[in-house]
């Protein structure tokens, strides 16, 4: 389909066919699957390093800084450590998975609880500081703590860039970074001595992602550079000049710019500036070194075309849903194409379709299909909706596949309201637990074991029982 072909993947890629069979960093993606089960999320870690070299090449002397919130699988980021990448992260939950040197680390978004704010300036990461409350705050906690924080402003360029309204975040009308004036006027009170614990080093932008052209980025760059001179006029230390992600990955087939003609147009620029850059991709590193892995479970016609259902959607990847994203499907074997068809997940929702129009083989129950392009924003963003767990997370390293988050069980999904409740003090006297056990019938608990059940290919003696009938929560049966 890539191209008007169907199925094509280029030779001896992350993903391509070898003997009709789709292979991930050289291995049978049916036998990952049936090692695995399904959904399945798979990522080839060479492709990820591979990724990460080229934009290093193209944008030396600056930092990479791999956004965190494209995919925070552990194993991926302790890759990225051992190459010595650092990292933007926007939550304390992000900075606890993040991992490698401090100072390799820059700590971004909108709203940062204090409890989030501690921790980042006891390890000393730098904070990218969106508002004059947040920084107050940043005042306060770097002074309750006798510390020191580093930080820098975050811009917002006011830039209209990229392709979907939701990923233009370098707007003035979205709800990020600081107006121009107002970062100036921050910096002037810095410099007068008004945030007595905070060491200002720098100016960050981010002109939005999936950009479609270096000239936004060169645009956000500019904005950042005029700021960073005018905090400098103050006599501010400023060096480093961080100007975000949103290098582009071609997920259907047209063209977009390549890193290295956004690298070309930010050179001259910082080159004059006798600073220092930093560079935040997130979906350029890891976008194409990851696909989802689902079963059909079905297939019928419809107006629209043979609708194939599969046991994942946009639970698992809302790309489609959210922004009416674009991702390559191809068959796990190689079929005849027999049409155009849409590939539909199990959620209540008509919005739940992972691709529409696309090409399909003569797919039938039971067969895999892999939805490429699926290693940015994909596990990241999925979500327990309609009660489904989340699939398992495998990673293709060194010519071996390593199950690094084992996929979620129907029993998991109950934890977070398993126990007694705690009743909470108010309007009645405080502490102790409510008497009466609630959360998680247990009825169906004992119908539904959270382990797979036995291997439906083996016989089973005696009639079956109601728990082999549910099967595991992958919705495999027994
Ligand atoms: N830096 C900052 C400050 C950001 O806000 C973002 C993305 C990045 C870096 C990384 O951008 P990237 O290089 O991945 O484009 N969920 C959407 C993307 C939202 C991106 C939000 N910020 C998607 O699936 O396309």
């Amino acid at each position: 389909m890539h191209n008007g072909q169907p199925f094509r993947l280029e030779d001896g890629g992350t993903f391509s066919f070898r003997h009709g069979v789709l292979h991930a960093g050289g291995l049978a993606v049916d036998e990952l699957a049936g090692a695995a089960g399904t959904p399945l999320y798979l990522y080839v870690l060479d492709a990820v390093e591979v990724a990460y070299r080229r934009l290093e090449r193209a944008f030396r002397p600056g930092r990479i800084l791999y956004s965190v919130k494209a995919n925070g699988n552990l194993a991926l980021l302790r890759r990225l450590v051992a190459i010595e990448a650092g990292f933007d992260v926007v939550s304390g939950g992000e900075l606890l998975r993040a991992g490698g040197r401090p100072d390799r680390i820059v700590f971004a978004g909108v709203g940062k609880t204090a409890a989030e704010l501690a921790p980042a300036v006891r390890c000393g990461v730098v904070l990218h500081v969106e508002s004059a409350d947040e920084l107050a705050a940043l005042q306060a906690v770097a002074a309750g703590l006798r510390g020191r924080a580093r930080f820098g402003l975050r811009v917002n360029p006011d830039v209209e860039a990229g392709l979907h309204p939701y990923l233009r975040t370098g707007h003035h009308q979205t709800k990020f970074g600081l107006p121009v004036r107002t970062a100036v006027e921050l910096y002037r009170r810095v410099a007068a001595g008004g945030f007595p614990d905070l060491d200002p080093v720098g100016v960050h932008v981010h002109a939005g992602s999936q950009l479609a052209d270096p000239g936004d980025l060169a645009a956000g760059a500019r904005v950042a550079l005029g700021v960073l001179e005018a905090g400098r006029r103050f006599g501010l230390p400023l060096d480093r000049v961080d100007v975000g992600g949103g290098l582009p990955v071609d997920y259907d087939g047209g063209t977009v710019p390549s890193a290295e003609e956004f690298a070309a147009v930010l050179a001259p620029l910082v080159a004059g500036a006798r600073a220092e850059l930093e560079v935040e991709p997130g979906r350029f590193l890891v976008a194409r070194a990851g696909a989802l892995v689902a079963k059909v479970l079905a297939v019928k016609p419809s107006p629209g075309g043979r609708a194939v259902v599969v046991d994942t959607g946009m639970h698992h990847l809302i790309r489609p849903a959210l922004y009416q994203a674009r991702h390559r499907v191809v068959p796990v074997r190689l079929g005849r194409p027999t049409g155009p068809g849409w590939l539909v997940g199990p959620i209540c929702e008509s919005a739940d379709v992972l691709a529409s129009g696309v090409p399909l083989p003569d797919l039938a129950t039971g067969d895999l299909v892999a939805v490429l392009d699926a290693g940015a924003y994909g596990m990241a963003m999925a979500s327990n909706y309609n009660g489904q767990p989340r699939p398992a997370e495998v990673v293709v390293t060194d010519g071996e596949a390593l199950m690094t988050r084992r996929r979620e069980t129907w029993e998991d999904l109950l934890a977070w309201e398993s126990g007694p409740a705690r009743r909470l003090p108010v309007g009645v006297p405080a502490g102790g637990h409510a008497s009466v056990a609630v959360y998680g019938a247990p009825e169906a608990k004992r119908l539904m074991p959270s382990s797979p059940p036995p291997d439906p290919a083996q016989p089973r003696a005696g009639p079956p029982r109601a728990g082999d009938l549910l099967g595991d929560s992958s919705g495999r049966l027994g």
